[in-house]
């Protein structure tokens, strides 16, 4: 059943953050519904840009309308990731995204505000609901490069008017997370003093931590060991998603590691099996790495058996 994030937060706020993951093909949206499934979580599907034009945006629709119907007990949200204007309004027509997030943390202050409203307005008129995002993370961000060191975290006391002006149902924050596999050049500097000044600024309001991947470790080892040549990749501490969801945290972005589960299944199948060429033999594989990895996640955020729950809420 797809439903607003707004639902999904008002259930999760302060207790848990609901996982939010990018998915750019079947195999992933199917191990995602089955991770999901396996720990009894609501969830938010997530759909870049780049994974609208890779897998063609009707296609990916059409799957995600298809696992709807396969995995009739799963409750969710259909949001897009990092949108601009024009993938909004092409969103809010679709018919099947419940969120959007509208990503003009680049322009300046008012133009921000300007192009958030422009969108909240268009989507509100539709029941979908809104993200949208102040200050900027480190680290890649849709083409766009921003050195960890010139990351600009969000204000607080901006927060608060950014949120009365434009209109927005949640708020990205920048606290010291960054997009990709290289998140820290030092240890992790997860900013939960500004995180704890915004939610006091802005009580109850939905919070989203983007660049929120963990990087494994052992995952970057077998990677490695497989054939792999990735050196120095850091990511946040997952234990810190609790205290996160405590202060306002409610959606937590999280791609990187389902690219890193990929890379390990598909390196260590072919590296077992090099006389094998059938795409289904990973592919099998995958899936259910995926759904495991999908359900260890949802217990990290507090979100595993909170189906029942949200389910409840909503039939009221
Ligand atoms: O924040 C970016 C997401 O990880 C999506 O990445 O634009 O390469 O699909 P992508
Ligand atoms: P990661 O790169 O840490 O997985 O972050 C993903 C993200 O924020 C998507 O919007
Ligand atoms: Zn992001």
């Amino acid at each position: 059943m797809i439903v607003t994030t707004k639902k999904l937060f008002e259930a999760a706020y302060g207790k848990y953050a609901i996982g939010a993951y990018n998915i750019n093909n079947l195999e992933q949206c199917r191990g995602l519904f089955r991770g999901n499934l396996q720990s009894q979580s609501p969830f938010i599907i997530q759909i870049s840009r780049g994974a609208r034009s890779f897998t063609d945006k009707r296609m990916l629709e059409g799957i995600i309308r298809s696992a709807d119907e396969v995995f009739p007990e799963a409750i969710f949200a259909v949001h897009i990731d990092h949108g601009d204007e024009a993938t909004c309004y092409d969103a809010i027509e679709s018919g099947i995204y419940s969120s959007v997030m509208i990503d003009a943390s680049h322009a300046p202050f008012e133009e921000n505000i300007a192009i958030t409203k422009r969108v909240v307005d268009a989507a509100h008129a539709k029941g979908i609901v809104v993200e949208a995002e102040l200050g900027q993370l480190g680290g890649v961000e849709e083409h766009i490069k921003v050195e960890e060191a010139a990351a600009k975290l969000t204000d607080p006391n901006q927060a608060k008017e950014f949120v009365e002006r434009s209109g927005c149902d949640s708020l990205a924050v920048a606290i010291g997370t960054s997009h990709g596999a290289f998140k820290f050049s030092g240890t992790q500097s997860l900013h939960f003093d500004v995180l704890a000044e915004i939610q006091k600024n802005l009580p109850g309001f939905p919070l989203v931590m983007h660049g929120s991947s963990s990087v494994p470790q052992e995952e970057i080892a077998r990677i490695n060991a497989a054939g792999g040549e990735i050196g120095g990749a850091k990511g946040v501490d997952a234990t810190q998603f609790a205290r996160a969801a405590k202060l306002g945290v409610t959606k937590v972005n999280i791609d990187t590691d389902g690219r890193l589960v990929w890379t390990r299944v598909h390196r260590e199948f072919f590296r077992d099996h090099p006389e094998k060429f059938d795409l289904r033999g990973p592919g099998k594989v995958f899936m259910q790495a995926y759904a495991d990895f999908i359900e260890a996640k949802n217990k990290y955020l507090g979100s595993a058996a909170q189906l029942e729950n949200v389910r409840k809420m909503l039939s009221q």
